[in-house]
C-alpha cells in the first residue's frame, strides 16, 4: 500500500489576525497538497492554531478577555481566512484541545520518567515588560538592556530543563551531508545555516514556566505549579493531530531505540502518514523546528529515517521593510481577496516569489500579474477559442490524434502532429511539441515543490497557444474549403491544451480550473469536486470525438485601474 503523504505548516499564533505571510504559507501548502492528490495519492494536510504562551496572554490581557474567550475569536478568523481562500485541509490543530494536551502530557511525563527532563534554579537579570530572562545577546552596544525591556530586574527562578545538548553530537551526525538527514531541510542554504547553529549549540532547553507568571499553557504532568512551554507544546501537534499515541513506547526495546523497527508498536494511521513534510518559515528554523523538535523526536525515540523534511520558505516584506504589526505595515488578505477574488490572490502568492527566498509585495504587481498572465492569457484563449469554435462548428469538435515518435500519445511524447478521421495534418509547427515540454518540467518543478517555477511553464505554453492562433488564423481558414481540416485541427489542438491547462493550474487556481471545464463541457456531473482533475488525464486525445464545447463566459475579467 502507497503511503500517505503528510504535509503540515507551522501552526499561526493566536495573539493577532492573520495576514498576508500567514496566508502565503498555507496557500503553499494548500498547492503542493492539491499538487500530490492530482497525482492520484493519499494525502493528509494538517494546519491549524497555536493558542497557548505569553504572546497570546498578553494579548488577551490587553483586549480584556480570558485567554480562551480570546482565543476563539481569532481561530476563528484563521478558519474564515482558510474558507475564503480555499484551502482544503484534512485535519485542523488546535493547540487548546484534550486530545493534544494528552500527547504533550504524556511526552513529557515518559521524557521525565527516562530522567531526560530535570528541575534547576535559573538566576539572572528578568524583564517584567516582556517576561523573560535576558541573556548579554540582549545587551545594547553600551551594555544596558534598552527601553523595548522595561523595568529589568536580577530573579531567581526553579524550572523544569530537557537535556538538548546531550543529543548535539547526534544532530550534527544526522544533519552532515553525508548523513542520514542530508537532505533534511530544503533548501540546501537553510541546511548548511543549521549546521552552523548545531556546530555552536550549548546549554539544555528550558521548557517550564511558573505558573505564577504565566498561567496560559498547558500543565507539566509531574508538577502542576507550572505549564510547559509554548515551542515544546505546539511542536507536539505534527505527531498529536496524525494519531501519535504516547501512551506506547515509540520502540519495543531498548535495543531498538532509533532503529527502523521503532515505530511499531504506534497505531497504523499515524504509521501510514509519520514521516511529514513540513512547511515553515525561514524564522522558525533556528532553534525551534531545526534543533528543538528533531532533537525531541529522536529523545522519544524516532530512528533517523523518520524524521520530517523541513521545506523552508522566504518571508514577503513590504518595501523592502519586515511587515510587523507595530510597524503598522501587515497586509490584510481579507481584504486582497474581497478586491480580486481568492484565485487572484493564490496565483499572486505563489507565481511572484521563488520558494526559498524573500519577496517583496506589491498590489500593483498582483494586479500586473493578473491582467498579463490570467486576464490576456489564458482568459483570452478560452474565450477566443471558445467564441471560434461556437462560430465556425457550432461548438463540435473533430478527434484529433497526436503523432508521435513512438505511435504512442502521452503528455511524455512530443507531438509532431494529428490525424483527423480523414487523415493526417502537420501543423507544421514547432509550438505544439510544446505540451509534453511543459508538462514535464511542470511536473518536475512541482514534484520538487517549486510551484512557482512550475506554473511558468503553464503559462507559456498558454501563450503559445495564443500565438498558434495568431499564425494560423482560424478566421481565414474557416473561408479556404481546402482548410477545414487544418481548422478542425487547430479548434481540437486549442480546446484539448485548453482541457490539459486547466488540470495543470488546478492546485494553484481551483476556481479558474472548474471554470474551464464546465467551459469546455467537460465532466459536467463532478462540477465543483476536486476529484475532477487528475494528472493522469493530463493525457492528449481525451476530448472525444463530436464533443460540443460551452459558450464563453469571461474567466477573469480585466482589472482596470
Ligand atoms: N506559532 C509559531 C509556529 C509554531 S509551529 C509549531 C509561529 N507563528 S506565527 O504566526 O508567527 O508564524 C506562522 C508562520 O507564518 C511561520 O512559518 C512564519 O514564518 C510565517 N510568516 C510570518 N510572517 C511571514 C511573512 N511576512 N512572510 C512569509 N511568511 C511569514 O511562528
Amino acid at each position: 500500500m502507497p503511503k500517505t503523504f503528510y504535509i503540515t505548516t507551522a501552526i499561526d499564533y493566536t495573539n493577532s489576525p492573520p495576514h498576508i505571510g500567514h496566508a502565503y504559507e498555507k496557500i503553499l501548502a494548500d498547492v503542493i497538497a492539491r499538487y500530490h492528490r492530482l497525482k492520484g495519492e493519499k494525502v493528509f494536510f494538517l494546519t491549524g492554531v497555536d493558542q497557548h504562551g505569553q504572546k497570546v496572554r498578553q494579548s488577551a490581557a490587553k483586549a480584556g478577555t480570558p485567554p480562551s474567550e480570546f482565543v476563539k475569536g481569532i481561530t476563528q478568523k484563521f478558519v474564515d481566512l482558510w474558507k475564503k481562500l480555499d484551502v482544503k485541509y484534512d485535519e485542523w490543530a488546535e493547540t487548546t484541545s484534550e486530545r493534544h494536551k494528552k500527547v504533550v502530557q504524556g511526552i513529557l511525563q515518559r521524557l521525565w520518567d527516562e530522567k531526560q527532563i530535570y528541575k534547576d534554579k535559573q538566576a539572572g537579570y528578568y524583564s517584567i515588560r516582556q517576561e523573560q530572562f535576558l541573556t548579554d545577546k540582549e545587551r545594547g552596544p553600551d551594555g544596558e538592556f534598552g527601553p523595548e525591556w522595561g523595568q529589568v530586574e536580577f530573579r531567581e527562578e526553579e524550572n523544569y530543563y530537557f537535556k538538548l545538548e546531550q543529543h548535539k553530537k547526534w544532530l550534527l551526525s544526522y544533519i552532515d551531508p553525508a548523513g542520514v538527514g542530508q537532505d533534511a531541510v530544503i533548501p540546501d542554504f537553510r541546511q548548511k545555516e543549521l549546521r552552523n547553529a548545531v556546530e555552536k549549540l550549548s546549554g539544555d532547553l528550558c521548557i517550564s514556566r511558573p505558573k505564577s507568571r504565566l498561567d496560559w499553557g498547558i500543565e507539566l504532568p509531574f508538577d502542576k505549579d507550572f505549564v510547559t512551554y509554548v515551542w515544546f507544546d505546539a511542536l507536539t501537534n505534527y505527531i498529536s493531530f496524525a494519531g501519535y499515541d504516547p501512551s506506547v513506547s515509540t520502540f519495543n526495546s531498548v535495543k531498538e531505540r532509533g532503529s527502523n523497527g521503532a515505530l511499531r508498536s504506534q497505531p497504523a494511521t499515524f504509521r501510514d502518514r509519520w514521516p511529514a513534510l513540513q512547511i515553515i518559515g525561514k524564522d522558525i528554523l533556528i532553534p525551534a523546528h531545526g534543533i528543538y523538535w528533531v532533537i525531541m523526536l529522536h529523545a522519544i525515540g524516532f530512528p533517523d529515517d523518520q524524521m520530517p523534511q523541513l521545506l523552508v520558505h522566504g518571508w514577503w516584506n513590504l518595501g523592502g521593510a519586515k511587515m510587523s504589526k507595530t510597524a503598522g505595515n501587515v497586509i490584510d488578505p481579507f481584504v486582497l481577496a474581497d478586491k480580486y477574488g481568492p484565485d487572484a490572490l493564490r496565483y499572486y502568492l505563489m507565481s511572484d516569489i521563488a520558494t526559498g527566498s524573500d519577496a517583496d509585495f506589491s498590489e500593483a504587481r498582483l494586479v500586473n500579474r493578473y491582467n498579463s498572465n490570467l486576464a490576456n492569457s489564458l482568459g483570452n484563449l478560452l474565450n477566443r477559442t471558445l467564441n471560434m469554435a461556437a462560430r465556425y462548428r457550432d461548438g463540435r469538435l473533430k478527434l484529433i490524434h497526436a503523432e508521435t515518435p513512438t505511435g504512442e500519445e502521452g503528455i511524455f511524447d512530443t507531438i509532431e502532429g494529428f490525424h483527423t478521421p480523414d487523415g493526417f495534418v502537420n501543423l507544421g509547427d514547432e509550438r505544439i511539441a510544446k505540451l509534453p515540454n511543459a508538462c514535464r518540467a511542470y511536473i518536475g518543478m512541482f514534484d520538487a515543490h517549486l510551484v512557482n517555477a512550475g506554473i511558468v511553464h503553464v503559462f507559456e505554453y498558454a501563450t503559445s497557444c495564443n500565438q498558434l492562433i495568431d499564425s494560423r488564423a482560424p478566421w481565414k481558414l474557416a473561408k479556404d474549403k481546402s482548410k477545414q481540416r487544418e481548422l478542425d485541427a487547430v479548434l481540437y489542438h486549442l480546446s484539448e491544451s485548453l482541457r490539459i491547462i486547466a488540470i495543470l493550474i488546478s492546485p494553484v487556481l481551483p476556481r479558474a480550473a472548474h471554470g474551464i471545464f464546465d467551459q469546455l463541457n467537460w465532466k459536467m456531473e463532478l462540477s465543483g469536486k476536486e476529484e475532477r482533475f487528475s494528472l493522469a488525464d493530463a493525457q492528449w486525445g481525451r476530448l472525444p470525438d463530436g464533443h460540443v464545447v460551452g459558450k464563453p463566459v469571461p474567466l477573469f475579467p480585466r482589472i482596470e485601474s
